[in-house]
């Protein structure tokens, strides 16, 4: 069955925006949208858009359970009455960070909500004191824009056995690591 989050089944990058929807929220008519920590009415809305990339094997799957507990980590975005992006902050160590759950709505992609929620989740990185943030990710290009660079797994030994461990893709994981320097 066609997952009706997609507007074009087969089409990852570049997004085919949905006209209406885009048009409602083009660069010029689009506000200023604000990002803000998420709240528990919020657990719905970003569990659908992973779901929407999780389906696809873009995001590892994350439960609703998942999410609550995580909830503090997670930073949203929301245009009438929708998540329409989210990302989140994990914190592995008392150096290392993760971009963990980075999703922006296919129909909003392209609108600078990726860069500015990845902003965000740095500079609360550098206000509580990490040193290095990590993301584990298909999307080198866009990470490198952000001044992340591409390293070995095994450069993050401290994701790799607290977390990897535990994933379904752990033998065979073809996500790559990229890494940013935040402090010397
Ligand atoms: C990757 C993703 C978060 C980007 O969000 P976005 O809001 O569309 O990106 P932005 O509009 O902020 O783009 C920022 C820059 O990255 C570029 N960019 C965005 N996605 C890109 C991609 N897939 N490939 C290459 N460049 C990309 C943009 O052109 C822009 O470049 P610029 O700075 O030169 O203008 C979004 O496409 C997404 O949700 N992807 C699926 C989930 C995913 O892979 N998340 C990352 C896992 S950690």
């Amino acid at each position: 069955m066609q997952n009706k989050c997609w507007p074009q089944p087969d089409k990852i990058w570049p997004m085919e925006p949905i006209q209406t929807e885009r048009m409602a929220a083009s660069p010029e008519t689009l506000p200023e949208l604000p990002i803000r920590p998420a709240s528990l009415k919020d657990v719905g809305g970003i569990h659908r858009l992973l779901q929407c990339y999780s389906d696809r094997d873009i995001l590892l799957p994350r439960p609703e359970s998942d999410i609550y507990h995580s909830l503090r980590e997670f930073k949203v975005v929301e245009w009438n009455g929708k998540i329409i992006a989210c990302c989140a902050l994990q914190i592995f160590t008392r150096t290392l960070g993760e971009v963990r759950s980075l999703a922006v709505t296919p129909e909003y992609a392209g609108l600078g909500f990726g860069r500015r929620l990845v902003g965000v989740v740095e500079q609360e990185a550098r206000q509580i004191g990490l040193s290095k943030l990590m993301a584990l990710t298909y999307e080198v290009r866009f990470f490198s824009n952000a001044g992340f660079e591409v390293v070995e797994m095994s450069v993050l030994p401290e994701k790799v056995w607290s977390a990897c461990i535990n994933c379904h893709k752990f033998r065979n994981c073809d996500e790559i690591a990229v890494l940013k320097t935040l402090s010397p």
